[in-house]
């Protein structure tokens, strides 16, 4: 009868582990699941924000960049729209004005771009080398930038400043298109 009643004890005890080893198991998994959710959701939201900020300074490039054309192109706008001549004019004066905070708008949010997508995807591949390539050369014509501003006339300040950013646009196509 004892050794029976322990035999019962003993199976009783196994079962009740057992229980206890799967139900700690389920619980650990679940727990594991909803970290890697979490993670995963964090990871997600880090990314969308940060192409968001790709764009952004894709954008604030255009704008800055777009001093150029609309400049070289003034006689033939003029002539197409001669009634939006003053708002045409006015324009073209605001966008000179506002053109180095935009353009340090863009550089800002191209190394906010890339910081965060480096630590979201955590690789340095082809697209992310031409990315930084970008990066470096749009930092080099913002120093010319600098400099340009307080030499206008000097056309090879301004010829490299322009230069250096068509360079870094050919990237910044590559890297958009690769990615
Ligand atoms: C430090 C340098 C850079 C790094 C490490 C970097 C990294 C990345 C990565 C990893 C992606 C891919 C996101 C994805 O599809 O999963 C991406 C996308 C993008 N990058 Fe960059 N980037 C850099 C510089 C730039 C620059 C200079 C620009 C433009 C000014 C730019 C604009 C964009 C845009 C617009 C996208 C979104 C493309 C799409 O929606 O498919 N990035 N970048
Ligand atoms: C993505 C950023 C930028 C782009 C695409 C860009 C593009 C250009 C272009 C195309 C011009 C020639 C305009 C013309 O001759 O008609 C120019 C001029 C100039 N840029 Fe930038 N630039 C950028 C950023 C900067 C930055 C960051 C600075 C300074 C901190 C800067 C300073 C200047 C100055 C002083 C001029 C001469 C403006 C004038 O003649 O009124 N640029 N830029």
């Amino acid at each position: 009868m004892l050794t029976v009643s322990i035999l019962c004890l003993l199976v009783y005890f196994t079962i009740g582990q057992t229980n206890y080893a799967f139900a700690d198991d389920d619980e650990t998994e679940f727990y594991e699941q909803y970290e890697y959710e979490k993670g995963k959701e964090e990871s997600e939201a880090a990314e969308e924000g940060g192409e968001l900020l790709g764009w952004g300074a894709v954008a604030a490039a255009l704008l800055a960049g777009a001093l150029l054309p609309l400049r070289r192109q003034a006689n033939l706008i003029i002539k197409i729209f001669p009634n939006a001549k003053t708002f045409f004019i006015s324009l073209l004066k605001t966008l000179a004005k506002w053109h180095m905070p935009i353009g340090v708008v863009a550089f800002a949010l191209t190394l906010a771009h890339g910081v965060l997508m480096y630590f979201s995807e955590g690789e340095l591949e082809i697209r992310e080398y031409a990315g930084i390539a970008a990066t470096i050369l749009m930092g080099i014509a913002a120093i010319f930038g600098v400099i340009l501003a307080k030499n206008k006339a000097n056309s090879l300040i301004r010829s490299t400043h322009i230069g250096l950013l068509f360079a870094a646009g050919a990237f910044i196509v590559f890297h958009v298109l690769s990615s």
